[in-house]
């Protein structure tokens, strides 16, 4: 939901600025722009697009400064065009903000402004943050951004500069991600790590009522009443090639093919390869109080809500605990109703997710224990919950979650039979078992990624298809529901997830020649019931494709096509059912002409309501 940059040090500042808004452009990418300080000129340059249309643009002139901010957009209020691109400016072009979030009451504040006889520009919220700074300016930037910010009300981060205060960047957080890199002698400003990664590992996040003001000589943090703070320097793993697409076409595919590896580390020093012990002491929640767990909620968005929906299965079967499955924008605003031995799990990959940080705090008001599930140490909601069970994926610049969504899998595996284990609900031969079938896993994965070619040839017979149905049952069901979100996002074919078991319920009314269906069918407990249910569609003259059991031999005969999958524990297939899904949705996409990394009106990171 738009990006942020900004740079202060000795280096080039334009390369600076655009490198970052590249590697934040997931977040937001139908327009961007720059503003720089030239001694004490401003430049701002705004172009409706991409990155590349503000690169090309700027080739076009010789222009330097000594150091800006930068946006890429992804729009609220007002069209993506160059007038509503970021950054924006007062009256006098002398206040330049950028801003990612919501200010929910700008039309009000906008009237005000204009009685005082302000002038406006474009459609924007933001807009009216940078003529509020020209009002309460007198003789400081940070006084003035402070004073303006109370008079908001909504979720911001915003960079402001000026040239009536020289030699300074000054942000605000309340809400969206902000953090800032401290380089040698170079400060950075960014909404998330991954420009930061090939300048400096020490990273400082913004909490919510945060200020920083970025000099040349350092960075300083003060709170909303302007009292200075002492934040933690965080260092962070992370590194540069992480970021590349090392040789893939794009970054989806590229993550996907990370998916063995993700899982290897998820799991690394989690799991006894001797006794099949887990070890999660680290997630920092009282092994006494998750013992008397006797409920879980697990909340989410999107992928991550459908990986929660896969955890609900390990969690039940394995651990024998009752779990509800919530989508974090509609239990925010529920009556929920949790005990003292409830735990609450917030899934996200991003940390970030407005609804999901939104339902969290909800729940923290009720004070059950809280666990969050991120992959971005440092995210808001790995900060705030009780307790932190990290995913190590690495970071995932893919808009569409692939690798992420296995990695949540994998948390959400080893936290049931943790469960298990200290509520003494597994048998130590059980628990052994089931972690070596998990350790199989990956190499595992690694066979289906070898037919990534076949795939790609079945993936062509689809690529005019206007409409898909993806079936699953059990453990497969929020497998079909992953499958058919990849498929509609990437490549825009309007695709359905359903349980099998639900088609003669109704969908099974849409079968005709034109409605293909993806099922699922892996050897589990309800394979005779997706079989039947395989052959009603098939009796309807339904195309089908399946993914199957490499050693279903039978399955050929009676459906279209096969993908298969090596055998697996019925309960752990979803983490191979997924991956022929991801490849396939990926290559209709890529025939499709679809940009698949970067797929239209969506983005990575959803930090607006
Ligand atoms: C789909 C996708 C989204 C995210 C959702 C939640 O491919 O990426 O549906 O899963 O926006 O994001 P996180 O996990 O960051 O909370």
């Amino acid at each position: 939901m738009c990006g942020i940059i900004g740079y202060i040090g000795k280096k080039e500042v334009i390369p600076i600025l655009l490198e970052g808004l590249k590697k934040l452009e997931y977040r937001g990418y139908d327009s961007a722009g720059i503003a720089l300080v030239d001694q004490n000129k401003i430049i701002r340059r705004r172009v409706e697009g991409k990155i590349s249309a503000l690169e090309t643009s700027l080739k076009k002139e010789e222009l330097a400064g000594d150091y800006g901010i930068g946006h890429t957009r992804w729009a609220t209020h007002g069209r993506p065009c160059e007038e509503n691109a970021h950054p924006h400016q007062d009256c006098t072009g002398a206040f330049i903000v950028v801003h990612n979030g919501i200010i929910e009451n700008y039309l009000a504040i906008k009237e005000t402004l204009r009685g005082e006889g302000h002038n406006f520009e474009t459609e924007t919220d933001t807009e009216v943050i940078a003529h509020l700074i020209e009002k309460y300016y007198q003789d400081n930037l940070e006084k003035a951004v402070l004073r303006a910010i109370q008079d908001l009300e909504g979720a911001f981060a915003i960079a402001v500069i000026s040239n009536h205060d020289l030699q300074k960047i000054v942000l605000a957080k309340m809400g969206p991600p902000v953090v800032v890199g401290l380089g040698e002698e170079e400060y950075f400003v960014s909404s998330d790590l991954n420009p930061l990664l090939s300048y400096t590992q020490n990273i400082v996040f913004l909490d919510d009522g945060d200020l920083a003001v970025i000099t040349p000589s350092g960075a300083e943090f003060f709170d909303f009443s302007g009292n200075s703070l002492d934040k933690k320097i965080d260092r962070i793993a992370w590194n540069p090639l992480m970021i590349e697409k090392s040789g893939y076409k794009h970054f989806m595919l590229k993550e996907i093919f990370e998916q063995p590896q993700v899982i290897r580390d998820t799991f690394q020093g989690r799991i006894s390869l001797d006794t099949g012990k887990i070890f999660l002491s680290e997630i920092g929640i009282d092994e006494k109080r998750l013992r008397d767990v006797r409920r879980v909620v697990l909340i989410a968005c999107g992928t991550s809500f459908h990986s929660s929906l896969t955890g609900k299965y390990f969690i039940e079967s394995l651990a024998g605990i009752p779990v509800d499955v919530e989508y974090a924008s509609e239990y925010r605003y529920r009556d929920f109703i949790l005990d003292k031995d409830s735990l609450v799990v917030t899934i996200s990959q991003s940390g970030e997710t407005a609804d999901s940080l939104a339902a969290m705090r909800a729940v923290k008001e009720q004070s059950p224990m809280t666990l969050a599930v991120c992959n971005v140490a440092g995210s808001s909601i790995a900060r705030e919950a009780d307790g932190l069970l990290m995913t190590h994926a690495g970071p995932e610049i893919g808009v569409a979650a692939t690798k992420t969504f296995t990695a949540q899998m994998a948390a959400l595996v080893l936290l049931a039979l943790y469960l298990a284990q200290i509520k003494g609900n597994m048998d130590a031969k059980t628990s052994l078992d089931l972690t070596q079938e998990l350790q199989r896993i990956p190499h595992k994965i690694e066979k289906i990624l070898h037919q990534a070619d076949a795939i790609e040839k079945l993936a062509l017979k689809f690529k005019y298809a206007s409409h898909f149905l993806y079936l699953g049952r059990w453990a497969n069901y929020p497998i079909a529901l992953e499958g058919a979100l990849k498929l509609k996002e990437i490549s825009y074919i309007h695709a359905e997830g359903y349980p099998a078991g639900e088609m003669k319920h109704g969908p099974i009314a849409l079968i005709d020649d034109k409605m293909p269906t993806m099922a699922i069918i892996p050897k589990d407990r309800v394979y005779d019931k997706t079989l039947s249910n395989i052959s009603e569609i098939k009796a309807r003259l339904g195309y089908v494709v399946v993914v199957a059991d490499e050693n279903d031999k039978d399955i050929r005969s009676k459906v279209d096509e096969v993908i298969t999958i090596p055998s697996v524990y019925p309960l752990f297939s979803p983490f191979l059912t997924n991956v022929p899904l991801q490849l396939f949705a990926y290559y209709i996409a890529t025939f499709r002409g679809a940009d698949v990394d970067q797929p239209r009106n969506l983005a990575k990171s959803v930090t607006v309501e």
